[in-house]
């Protein structure tokens, strides 16, 4: 097999596993247990496919946090399902006094950890139950990039991000284009807003994602 060849083979796999994880049923027990086997190899299968979401996300958070949250000193930010750490490494220093990072999955906190980006991370925690750990309004900022996908969590764990994060505060999260087609998000969304809950303040649709599929990028202004 020549060099060529090894690389086609090695997309193939990386698209395979990917896709893969789109067809969990979205339990815990699940998503741990792909994600164990996956983690060691998760950053190599995500740029084989030209994962794009940790720098769109990212990007948009440059551009938006500090002309809304300005004169508020240190910022306290929380990556929500950050896996790897690929958000933590991309977020400027300058921005974010303390990033903090959850996730289901233990291997891919330990990753996570290897960056430094974050102040503290825990495993364990399930988007899917509310945040209960975390009190509530601790966040001046809540991101969340390629959690609300197919197989991974119900659109009902946005209220958990709004929970955690302060009145006025962002939170920013990426949803994968089929991920809107699948679910209820938009309704869910839609009736928060209508609750006076949270306001849109961007919403940027189509935007890159992954080679197959873009995604929408949100940033919501919390309410309460
Ligand atoms: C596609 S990865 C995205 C990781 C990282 N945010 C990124 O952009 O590279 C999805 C992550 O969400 C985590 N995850 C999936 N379901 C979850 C849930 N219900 N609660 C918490 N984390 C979850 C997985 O363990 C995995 O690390």
């Amino acid at each position: 097999m020549n060099d060529n060849q090894d690389v086609i083979g090695q997309n193939v796999v990386s698209h395979d596993v990917v896709a893969g994880s789109h067809r969990l049923d979205g339990t815990t027990e699940q998503l741990t247990t792909y994600y164990g086997s996956w983690a060691a190899t998760y950053d190599r299968d995500v740029h084989n496919v030209r994962y794009q979401g940790p720098h769109v996300i990212t990007d948009l958070f440059a551009s938006v946090v500090p002309r809304h949250l300005s004169g508020c000193g240190g910022l306290t930010a929380l990556d929500a399902g950050c896996g790897t750490g690929l958000v933590g490494q991309l977020l400027d220093e300058r921005s974010v006094t303390a990033l903090d990072g959850i996730d289901l999955n233990h291997d891919m906190i330990s990753l996570a950890a290897k960056t430094n980006a974050y102040r503290i991370l825990a495993s364990g925690v399930d988007l899917n139950l509310g945040l209960r750990e975390i009190a509530e309004d601790t966040y001046d900022v809540t991101v969340c990039c390629g959690v609300f996908t197919p197989g991974h969590v119900r659109p009902a764990a946005v209220d958990g991000l709004i929970r955690v994060t302060r009145p006025d505060g962002l939170v920013l999260l990426s949803t994968r284009r089929r991920y809107l087609d699948e679910t209820d998000f938009e309704q869910h969304l839609g009736t928060l807003v209508d609750d006076g809950r949270v306001s849109i303040l961007e919403c940027h649709a189509d935007r890159p994602y992954t080679a197959d599929e873009p995604a929408q990028y949100r940033i919501l202004t919390v309410r309460k």
